[in-house]
């Protein structure tokens, strides 16, 4: 399997103090991606940030050369992924994850999900689909095999998107595993109630990119935290 990612996520940071949480985290607490949830109100019940703050953050936040530090995983949480594409390329963003129930639902009858994957890469970034706990995985099959061009990653919903600290939905596993069965390299990320009680059955399953918003946040050591994951997914 592809290597261990550790993503936290930013939303369960202090928003006071952003550009240093997100600094800290990856430079003091060895996190490697930043995973940065935008939602719209629209598409979850919720508002959190859009492509200016992203650019605020980018100031403070490095990408190493081989991308493997520092890299911004947006999660659009948002009712039309097309039109932000170009926003959240010019502010920093490195991979654009798309959510697949928007994207075949979008007012746009343009917008498919191999198309915004082509644009997205049209626009140098990676592009991630998202799939809520209720989709099942075999909507990205078409995506991932055959003549197209692919998703860099997936995205397990492990909660419904909207909001942080919500309990981890276990049902969501064999989604994984049946991922991880069918690609053995792909990255597949797993996001919400992931930390320490959780990550034994993600890895299990066969996720490599691990989101932790609370877990990590709200850690007395978020290092240690970060360190734990990674050596569970790494076991
Ligand atoms: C939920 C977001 C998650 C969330 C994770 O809609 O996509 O990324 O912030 O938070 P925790 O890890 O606290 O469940
Ligand atoms: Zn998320």
């Amino acid at each position: 399997a592809p290597k261990a990612i550790i993503a936290p996520s930013i939303l369960a940071s202090d928003f006071g103090n952003l550009s240093s949480e997100c600094s800290n985290v990856i430079k003091e607490h060895g996190a490697d991606w930043l995973h940065i949830d935008i939602m719209d109100g629209h598409f979850v019940p919720n508002i959190t940030i859009g492509a200016p703050v992203v650019t605020c953050i980018r100031g403070s936040v490095e990408r190493s050369a081989d991308w493997s530090k520092g890299v911004f995983d947006c999660h659009m949480m948002v009712a039309e992924p097309q039109k932000w594409l170009e926003d959240f390329k010019k502010a920093g963003c490195d991979l654009y994850c798309f959510h697949y129930e928007a994207a075949v639902t979008s007012k746009d009858p343009a917008v498919s999900p191999s198309q915004l994957i082509k644009n997205i890469h049209a626009l140098g970034m990676k592009a991630g689909v998202a799939i809520k706990p209720d989709t099942p995985a075999d909507v990205v099959y078409p995506l991932l095999d055959g003549d197209v061009e692919k998703p860099d990653m997936v995205l397990v919903m492990t909660v419904e998107p909207g909001f942080g600290g919500q309990k981890f939905q276990a049902r969501c596993m064999p989604k994984v595993a049946a991922l991880r069965e069918r690609y053995p390299e792909l990255d597949i990320e797993v996001d919400g109630g992931l930390g320490l009680g959780t990550i034994d059955q993600a890895a299990e399953a066969g996720a490599n990119v691990i989101v932790a918003g609370t877990a990590v946040f709200g850690a007395e050591s978020p290092g240690e935290v970060v360190k734990m994951l990674r050596g569970t997914v790494e076991k």
